[in-house]
């Protein structure tokens, strides 16, 4: 149980609200996936999403950038509600970074290209100040020596750091990761783990869906289980993770922990979620 201290801690050093999350629900067709979802983030706050495949994890995060539309509730960012008809979605966007499994590179160009194509295009940024945020955020990841390199010629961990690095040249305020390990070989793992320790340090406001449960226990301040389109249980992670209270989050993170006993069907299915 929390004590006196640590709640007094807590709310003298939680910032302002920046996602808020209200009633969300999302249905495809007859499939409702998110059956009304209510979270907040606040500033600088890290939040891991854990739960099975299907619980509407990326879902979930698509809607707070609006790669999907919710069918019913209300998404904030930084008090601007988006999910307002009239809000000015690009400009919506920007404000938010979001890092997929897959890397999403262009491979016909550099790693510096990459990095400043969509500031040109997007934030209208000159070549020079492209290529300085570039530059920065690339030595922010630790790839300052492949700017010239070509994402073919890097390992899949490399390329995750130059998406991370893409997102952040962006200057957003919140970082969404979807799975941004789960395509990686484990020994690639390590090293992006360590970038968004580094950026959650940094104070960023980070929303991470993750199957890495000891970067949830360590980095995040808060995890989220989800199960059939609901948040189940959330808190601190030593709670949810270490000691959870419903009996669904203990089935998932047994299976988690010992996948031999998972029966076909249960776990997440690694290759056939291009895109989601
Ligand atoms: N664009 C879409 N059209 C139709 N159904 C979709 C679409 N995107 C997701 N779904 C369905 O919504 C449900 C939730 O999918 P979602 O990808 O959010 O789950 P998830 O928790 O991220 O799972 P995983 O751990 O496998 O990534 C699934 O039943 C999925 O088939
Ligand atoms: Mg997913």
């Amino acid at each position: 149980m929390t004590t006196n201290t640590e709640t007094a801690n807590t709310e003298t050093t939680a910032g302002a609200p920046e996602i808020r999350v209200r009633d969300l629900h999302k249905s495809f067709g007859d499939n409702e996936v998110l059956r009304g979802i209510d979270l907040e983030i606040r500033q600088g706050e890290v939040v891991c999403v854990i739960g099975p495949s299907g619980s509407g994890k990326s879902t979930l995060l698509r809607c707070v950038n609006l790669l999907e539309e919710p069918t019913q509730g209300q998404v904030f960012v930084g008090g601007t509600e988006i999910t307002d008809p009239d809000v000015d979605i690009d400009a919506v966007r920007r404000r938010i970074g979001m890092v997929f499994q897959q890397f999403n590179l262009f491979p016909h160009l550099t790693v510096t290209e990459n990095l400043t194509l969509p500031q040109r295009r997007v934030l209208k940024r000159d070549k020079a100040e492209a290529a300085r945020v570039a530059a920065e955020n690339l030595q922010r990841v630790g790839l300052a020596e492949k700017a010239t390199a070509y994402p073919s010629s890097l390992s899949g961990g490399q390329q995750q750091r130059v998406a991370i690095a893409r997102a952040l040249a962006m200057g957003p305020e919140v970082m969404l990761f979807d799975e941004p390990t789960s395509a990686l070989d484990p020994e690639l793992v390590g090293d992006v783990l360590a970038v968004m320790r580094m950026l959650a340090n940094d104070g960023m406001t980070m929303m991470v869906v993750t199957h890495e449960m000891t970067f949830a226990r360590e980095v995040a301040d808060r995890v989220v289980f989800m199960d059939g389109g609901v948040i189940v249980e959330e808190g601190a992670p030593a709670q949810v993770i270490g000691a959870p209270r419903h009996e669904r989050t203990r089935h998932f993170l047994s299976r988690l922990l010992d996948p031999a006993t998972a029966e076909v069907g249960e776990t997440p299915e690694r290759m056939d979620k291009a895109g989601r």
